[in-house]
């Protein structure tokens, strides 16, 4: 059966809006739960500056307590993160930039050819895994429409200095099915399976996204438990494409992921409960109210 990769986010880009700081202790059982779910690949969370994003500021705290096995990764936005990550023994980086200076410097405070300039020794140097993010693929919040050939062209300026793989981020979820075919005639010289989607479910055209990009032959997506997240520096960010709903479509579609989906709906419960918010993925819910209803026959 043909099987899709998934790699959760909901640790950093899931969290990494929220106002309610949620404790180190139950961030590592999000991800012993997400573990235990089937999920392999998970980004962590982030080395940037705690002034920027306090939800994150304790990742030295947390990395020692990630359960065994799992493939962890977690953002670094220059040489100083860089350095952090590496005092770790992070070996999975991701470095991250966008398609627009105007997002990037409300980002990472640089222009785009700057952080490109900031990346590139970090990716001559690092020796394990180096995925690189190009946000705003589709539209920037500040510049307005993207350019199909200036995602591509970055795309391959990124593979140039380094990165293993590019995950393409439509940040403040805009994009329909049309500007994922549009984009991938601009990348479709590049290789199908360095290529990771990052979608974000604003207004709902994250599955019908997925769709398109599965069609054109691409299997590797990022998602978030839950649909948690959104982006602190991207206006109108909703959530991720939530993860139970891209597991689901997939099952459904004759695809295999490795992940059970009720265990999958419950690992957010007790996040949900801290920020003080009921879960809202629709997908969640149903495998929620299925569970539930099936533990009330089981006791009549
Ligand atoms: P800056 O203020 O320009 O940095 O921030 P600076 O070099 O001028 O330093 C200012 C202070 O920050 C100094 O401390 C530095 O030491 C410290 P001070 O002297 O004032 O006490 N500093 C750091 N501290 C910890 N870790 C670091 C670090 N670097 C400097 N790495 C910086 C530049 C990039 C740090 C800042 O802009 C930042 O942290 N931004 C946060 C960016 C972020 O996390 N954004 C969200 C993630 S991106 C995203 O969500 C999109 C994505 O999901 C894909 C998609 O959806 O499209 C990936
Ligand atoms: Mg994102």
């Amino acid at each position: 059966m043909d099987q899709i990769r998934i790699i959760e986010v909901s640790p950093r880009d899931g969290l990494q809006n929220e106002k309610v700081p949620v404790p180190t202790s139950a961030k590592a059982s999000l991800i012993v739960s997400l573990r235990e779910a089937g999920l392999e690949e998970i980004e962590v969370s982030s080395f940037v500056s705690p002034k920027w994003v306090p939800q994150l500021g304790d990742v030295s705290e947390l990395w020692p307590l990630l359960p065994d096995g799992g493939l962890y990764s977690a953002l670094v936005p220059n040489a100083r993160g860089y350095e952090n990550a590496r005092a770790l023994g992070v070996s999975r980086i991701s470095v991250f930039t966008a398609a627009s200076s105007a997002f990037t410097l409300k980002n990472i405070n640089m222009t785009v050819a700057e952080s490109l300039d900031g990346f590139r020794p970090i990716l001559k140097e690092h020796e394990g895994f180096k995925r690189a993010y190009v946000s705003t693929i589709f539209e920037c919040p500040y510049a307005g429409r993207i350019e199909p050939a200036a995602v591509a062209k970055l795309a391959e300026e990124l593979f140039e200095i380094g990165a293993d793989e590019i995950s393409l981020g439509d940040t403040i979820g805009v994009g329909t099915p049309s500007e994922v075919t549009q984009l991938h005639e601009a990348i479709r010289h590049l290789d199908h399976q360095k290529i990771v989607w990052h979608f974000h479910d604003t207004r709902g055209t994250a599955i019908a996204n997925v769709a398109k990009a599965l069609e054109l032959g691409y299997r590797s997506f990022d998602a978030s438990a839950g649909g948690l997240g959104g982006c602190p520096y991207a206006k109108g960010a909703g959530g991720n494409l939530a993860t139970e709903d891209l597991v689901y479509f997939a099952h459904r579609e004759g695809l295999t992921t490795g992940v059970d989906l009720l265990k999958l709906s419950q690992a957010t419960l007790p996040i949900f409960e801290i920020l003080g918010r009921p879960p809202t993925a629709k997908v969640q819910l149903a495998a929620l109210a299925e569970w539930r209803s099936s533990q009330e026959s089981a006791q009549q």
